[in-house]
């Protein structure tokens, strides 16, 4: 019989006394298949949006933890996508000065990025992440089958994340993860999209590792974000119909800071264009919804500006990025 994939999650939960769990509604049968392996343990829902991710959310998250008699030896267990993970760390990091928690990301997204590196947080006021600590989790437990119920767009706002990596550290990965995805969705179980998330989780936790605390190298890990973060902004504050989602706007980033390594010099032409070809191929924008112009505003704004300087992560190749200060 063959093993269940809920084993290795099992194992990993065994030294915790007691574990509970924080789902995304979305996600509901997959929070109760994995709480169930430790019967008993108590469930919290989560509204999983962006309106929803707040200080008030992540202490509700505290408050319920405290009815239930959480101690400080607890497991925090996060289920869900990016959202998710960022509120119940950020509960974890808070509630009686710190417990452990764990993340079972279930979205592509958070299996490559938002799940991993320990950032958590919540946002204040309608300004994104604003509130927040970094602080690693116990583990990250990738579960393949998760990626079933994710809708096609949220799929392919993850595969911009995925692609990012691999263009910042894996021009082989990159090159593999195109010819996959160019054919359409794989089947959450396919062994090459399985083999490419692993590499992507592990180029993070590679760099991660070096610089925690985002003092220097961990920012290449915003290649595409200033644009894509200025864009965001630019697409609320315009109240704009159908914005593009986060991975969206990142592949239009991906594309924008391609170009500018280009206009500098550092890259070759004709770059910024395959990148362009590749990601397009693989269902995402690539296009500028709004003059260039109108973002620069935002990207003076950018939370990680310093002083007048922005620190663009720009590309000198495939595989190879630079940070620079403009
Ligand atoms: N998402 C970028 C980072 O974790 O540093």
């Amino acid at each position: 019989m063959a093993p269940s994939p809920l084993s290795p999650l099992r194992k990993a939960l065994r030294p915790y006394r007691s574990v509970f769990v924080v789902y995304d509604r979305n996600v509901e049968a997959w929070a109760r298949q994995i709480a169930a392996l430790r019967p008993g343990a108590p469930l919290f829902a989560l509204t999983a949006d962006e309106a929803h991710k707040t200080p008030e959310t992540a202490l509700d998250i505290c408050r319920w933890l405290l009815v239930q008699g959480a101690d400080r030896k607890a497991l925090l267990l996060a289920v869900g996508g990016g959202i998710t993970t960022d509120l119940a760390g950020f509960a974890a990091c808070i509630y009686k000065r710190g417990i452990h928690y764990a993340n079972v990301p279930t979205t592509l997204l958070a299996q490559v990025d938002a799940g991993l590196g320990g950032k958590t947080g919540a946002n204040l006021d309608g300004y994104k992440n604003m509130v927040g600590v970094i602080r690693q989790p116990e583990f990250v437990c990738i579960l393949p089958g998760t990626l079933e119920t994710l809708p096609d767009r949220a799929f392919r706002s993850g595969v911009a994340e995925l692609l990012k990596t691999f263009l910042i550290g894996d021009a082989a990965a990159y090159e593999k993860a195109v010819a996959l995805l160019r054919k359409g969705r794989p089947a959450p179980d396919d062994p090459e999209l399985g083999g490419l998330i692993r590499r992507a989780a592990a180029i993070k936790q590679a760099i991660v590792d070096c610089d925690e605390q985002e003092r220097g190298r961990r920012r290449v890990l915003n290649l595409g974000h200033t644009y894509a973060h200025a864009l965001e902004w630019y697409q609320q504050t315009h109240r704009c119909a159908d914005p593009l989602t986060h991975g969206e706007a990142v592949a239009v980033g991906l594309v924008c800071a391609a170009r500018l390594s280009e206009r500098l010099g550092l890259a070759q032409e004709g770059l910024a264009r395959r990148i362009e070809d590749d990601l397009r191929a693989c269902g995402l924008p690539t296009a500028l919804p709004c003059p260039e112009e109108a973002l620069e505003e935002a990207v003076r704004k950018d939370k990680k500006a310093e002083g007048d300087q922005v620190c663009f992560v720009l590309l000198r190749s495939i595989g190879h990025v630079v940070l620079k200060k403009l």
